[in-house]
């Protein structure tokens, strides 16, 4: 009795309870503290024409601490019932978060498997920028994304970019529709009127990044020269539109490879919806989602973010630029490589307002400093994006081509299949290059007010 008292105080034995957030700056209860997942296993049934979901998520996670209680984030939705290590939990719901109390606690070290059963008609979600994500119908199905939350309208889960995780995506659909998600197809059987699609992400992915598409697609596939399988999944009435921009994808994959090291994933691909079904593209991982015939520079925007935002993933929410601002820097570069305006020129003509070399010119890419967003309604706004990219273009005007195209490559490599924020890129900027970038930072990337050169 004495030595279990002892144990007790010691903390090896008591658990408690783990965080309901991860304290984002943008998105304090995003995500949970306390554990780590290695892997999620969703089965997820889905019928179109009700907007029915029936699922199963198996989530196979590492406690960080002693735990009595922890927490996952889920919205809408009914939870039929959790075990944790095979024995029933005792659960309950407020707002994002469902709290499990597994039947005993688990120890900090412990790897421990938590099944959470649910159902019901996942919705759409509105982010602060009014845009819409989470479980999106379609015209003849649906599509989840999850940028920057909208993930936890689809499955429960450790919904913040920081606990990136391998996943096995089963998705059943009444036969006749196609099922796609992100990696690899596993394998595709008929089975009592479903059609049956395994999908297989081993590579470490952020759960905003995940995808499960149904709809009646046209599928193509391919192979980039390195032998990336290429998976391309395109509603009807977009396919001929598609097809020259989609074929691109191999070349597109070889480009940044070369551009910026070895690309990070098994697979390729696209999934091309409706117009009007989604405000925007999404860079899903391996196979972005795009509302629309997408054009090259589209394509090559999302197979950038792969490199940048993919592998390399926000730590947190305000550092987005790390995301937008390379992959708009990647589409500046593609067009130096193709015959179009250099970086320098785009550079140039963004600080004078010059639209007929960048469209996006006159954008008020000088408002915020893009290390710093002023809310989380504006993760997406322009000076992200542009004053993102026009950030990595100061470097690169400073240090040369050689040192920067080090950096780039260098940058990618550090952090591959992991996390990253603005501290850390400053900080290896200056390592690798050797070069002080300070007016870089203070100016351009944290300055408030218009910067020039
Ligand atoms: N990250 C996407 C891209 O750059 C764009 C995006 C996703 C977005 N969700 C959004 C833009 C919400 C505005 C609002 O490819
Ligand atoms: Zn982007």
């Amino acid at each position: 009795m004495l030595a279990f008292t002892t144990a007790c105080t010691g903390g090896t034995v008591q658990g408690r309870p783990g965080a309901s957030g991860l304290r984002d700056p943008f998105f304090p209860k995003a995500g949970n503290a306390g554990y780590d997942v290695r892997h999620y296993g969703l089965d997820l049934v889905y019928r179109p024409d009700s907007g029915r979901l029936d699922g199963t998520a198996v989530i196979t996670a590492r406690a960080g601490q002693g735990l009595s209680s922890f927490n996952l984030d889920l919205v809408g939705l009914d939870v039929e019932d959790v075990t944790v290590q095979g024995e029933g939990a005792r659960y309950n719901r407020t707002g994002q978060e469902l709290t499990v109390r597994p039947a005993e606690d688990l120890k900090k070290g412990e790897e421990f498997r938590t099944v959470v059963r649910y159902s019901g008609k996942p919705k759409a979600v509105e982010d602060p920028d009014g845009s819409e994500e989470g479980w999106i119908r379609t015209g003849d199905g649906a599509v989840g994304v999850g940028e920057p939350t909208g993930s936890m309208a689809w499955f429960p889960g450790n919904h913040h970019p920081s606990d990136k995780a391998a996943y096995d995506i089963t998705l059943s659909v009444p036969k006749g529709y196609e099922a796609v998600s992100n990696g690899l197809l596993a394998s595709r059987a008929d089975r009592d009127g479903q059609t049956v699609f395994r999908w297989h992400s081993a590579e470490p992915m952020a759960s905003y990044l995940a995808t499960a598409a149904v709809g009646p697609y046209k599928i193509s596939t391919g192979t980039t020269a390195s032998g990336i399988p290429v998976y391309n999944a395109v509603v009807p009435g977009q396919a001929a539109k598609s097809a020259d921009a989609l074929a691109r994808i191999p070349e597109i994959v070889e480009w940044g490879s070369g551009r910026f090291g070895p690309y990070p994933f098994a697979a390729a691909g696209a999934i091309v919806e409706d117009e009007g079904t989604l405000g925007y593209a999404l860079e899903t991982q391996t196979r972005p989602v795009y509302p629309g015939a997408p054009t090259v520079d589209l394509v090559l925007h999302e197979m950038a973010h792969q490199w940048f935002g993919n592998s390399v993933s926000p730590k947190s929410w305000k550092d987005m630029w790390l995301n937008e601002g390379f992959a708009t820097y990647a589409e500046w570069l593609w067009s130096e490589d193709h015959g179009g305006p250099t970086a320098q020129e785009r550079f140039t003509a963004f600080e004078e307002g010059d639209t007929d070399v960048d469209p996006a010119a006159d954008s008020d890419w000088a408002e915020f400093p893009p290390a710093s967003p002023p809310g989380p309604e504006r993760i997406s706004a322009d000076p992200v994006y542009y004053r993102g990219a026009m950030v990595l273009h100061r470097i690169r005007q400073e240090v040369g081509d050689e040192k920067f195209f080090a950096l780039v490559r260098g940058w990618a490599a550090e952090h591959r299949h992991g996390n990253a924020n603005t501290a850390d890129f400053t900080a290896y900027a200056q390592a690798k290059t050797g070069h002080d970038l300070d007016e870089v930072w203070e100016v351009w990337l944290y300055g408030k007010g218009r910067p020039s050169t």
